[in-house]
C-alpha cells in the first residue's frame, strides 16, 4: 500500500488532488452543477443557524467551512468544540442544524454531542470519511468525503476533504435558496484550479524541505500567523507541526500577536507568515516585519497576486475563502519534513490516537 513512500503521511499529502478531483466528480455533473440530496437542502433550508461541532483538525476545517456558508448560503454558523458544547451548550437558535465534521466518525466527543442533540428532537448532519461509521449511522444525514482511508495519525487529506465538501455543500445550499453569491461562485471551476495549485505544490517538495530545515532544525517552539482564513489555517499548520515533530507550535491571529504573544519572539524564533487575503494582506505583512525587527526567523507564504519580493513561497491564487486548501499543503510539508528530519515515527507520534472514542 506505501509503495514507494517512507511514510503514509506523505502519500495522503500527495493524494489531496486526485481526492479533491473525486470529490467534484461525486459531487457535480458535467456542467460543473453542484448535486447535493434534496432532503438534506431542504432541511438546511429550514435552519437559521448552523451549528459546527467537531474536534481538532476536523475543528479547523469547521472554522474555515463556516464563512462559506454564511457568505454563499446567507446562514449564520457558530463553530464549537465537541468536547465544549455538550456541557456548556450556548443558548441555541429557533431552528438550528447540527454538522458535524468528522474524519473517522468516531469520536467521542462529538457523539455525547449528537445523542444530547437527539432528545432535543434536533436535525443533524454527519459529514465523515467513513460511511458505515457510528455518526453516520445515527445522524439524519450523512456525506461522504471519499477521501479513501486516512492512516497517518496526522490528518491531511480529510482536512483538505472536509473543506471542499463544505464549499460545494454551501454553494449548494445557496444555490437552492436563491442566493446570487452562489450563483456567481463556480465552485466546481474553483476546485479543479485548487487541485492542479496543490500538485504544483506537492512537486516542490525540495523546496519545502529546505525551508523546513532551515526553520524547524533546532529550535523549542514556532508561530504561524495570518487573518481571517489564514489565521484557521495557522491553527492548523501550528497543530500538524506539535503533533509529529513535538515543536510547541501556535496558530496565531496576526494582529493580535501586539497583544502579548511577541513577548516570546526571540533571536532565530520561527514564525510562519500566511498572506493570501487581499483586505488584510498589509496588515500581516506589518506584523511579518515587526517580528522580524525583533530577531524572528520569517517565512513568508503568500498568494501569487500579493506577492511581494523576498516573500520565501509563493503560491496559487484561489478565491480567500478557498486558500487554506492551497496554502495547507506547503504547511503539512514543512511539519513532514520536521518531524522526518528529527528521526521521529511519522505515521504514528507519541500519545496520539487515530480515533478518539473516550471523552
Ligand atoms: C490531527 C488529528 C485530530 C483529529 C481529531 C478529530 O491531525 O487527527 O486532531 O482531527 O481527533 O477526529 P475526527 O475527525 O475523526 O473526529
Amino acid at each position: 500500500e506505501l509503495g514507494a513512500y517512507p511514510f503514509y503521511m506523505l502519500k495522503e499529502i500527495d493524494e489531496q488532488p486526485v481526492v479533491l478531483r473525486r470529490l467534484l466528480s461525486n459531487y457535480t455533473d458535467a456542467d460543473g452543477q453542484v448535486n447535493m440530496p434534496e432532503e438534506l437542502l431542504a432541511a438546511m433550508q429550514q435552519a437559521d443557524r448552523l451549528y459546527f461541532v467537531a474536534a481538532g483538525t476536523s475543528y479547523h476545517a469547521s472554522l474555515v467551512a463556516a464563512p462559506l456558508f454564511e457568505q454563499l448560503a446567507g446562514v449564520p454558523v457558530t463553530v464549537a468544540f465537541a468536547s465544549e458544547f455538550g456541557y456548556h451548550m450556548p443558548l441555541l437558535s429557533k431552528k438550528p442544524l447540527f454538522v458535524f465534521l468528522t474524519q473517522s466518525g468516531e469520536t467521542a466527543d462529538i457523539r455525547q454531542v449528537l445523542v444530547k442533540v437527539k432528545a432535543l428532537g434536533l436535525p443533524s448532519l454527519t459529514i465523515t470519511n467513513v460511511p458505515t461509521s457510528t455518526l453516520a449511522r445515527e445522524a439524519d444525514f450523512a456525506l461522504s468525503l471519499h477521501a479513501g482511508p486516512e492512516i497517518a495519525v496526522a490528518s491531511t487529506k480529510a482536512y483538505t476533504a472536509q473543506v471542499a465538501t463544505c464549499a460545494l455543500l454551501a454553494q449548494a445550499l445557496g444555490i437552492y435558496l436563491n442566493n446570487d453569491a452562489a450563483k456567481q461562485f463556480d465552485v466546481a471551476h474553483k476546485l479543479t484550479m485548487i487541485a492542479t495549485a496543490q500538485q504544483q505544490l506537492v512537486d516542490e517538495k525540495d523546496q519545502i524541505h529546505e525551508f523546513a530545515q532551515k526553520m524547524f532544525k533546532t529550535t523549542r517552539n514556532a508561530f504561524y500567523i495570518g487573518r481571517g482564513s489564514d489565521y484557521y489555517l495557522s491553527l492548523e499548520a501550528a497543530l500538524k507541526l506539535k503533533e509529529i515533530s513535538y515543536i510547541q507550535a501556535e496558530g496565531f491571529a496576526a494582529g493580535e500577536l501586539k497583544h502579548g504573544t511577541i513577548a516570546l519572539i526571540e533571536e532565530n524564533t520561527p514564525v510562519v507568515a500566511i498572506v493570501s487575503d487581499p483586505v488584510t494582506a498589509a496588515h500581516t505583512r506589518a506584523n511579518a516585519t515587526e517580528v522580524q525587527a525583533r530577531g524572528a526567523a520569517v517565512m513568508r507564504i503568500a498568494t501569487e497576486s500579493l506577492a511581494q519580493p523576498g516573500d520565501e513561497l509563493v503560491v496559487p491564487d484561489t478565491d480567500p475563502l478557498l486558500t487554506p486548501l492551497v496554502t495547507i499543503v506547503p504547511c503539512q510539508l514543512l511539519a513532514y519534513y520536521a518531524s522526518l528530519d528529527r528521526g521521529y515515527d511519522v505515521d504514528r507520534p507519541r500519545n496520539l490516537a487515530k480515533s478518539v472514542t473516550v471523552e
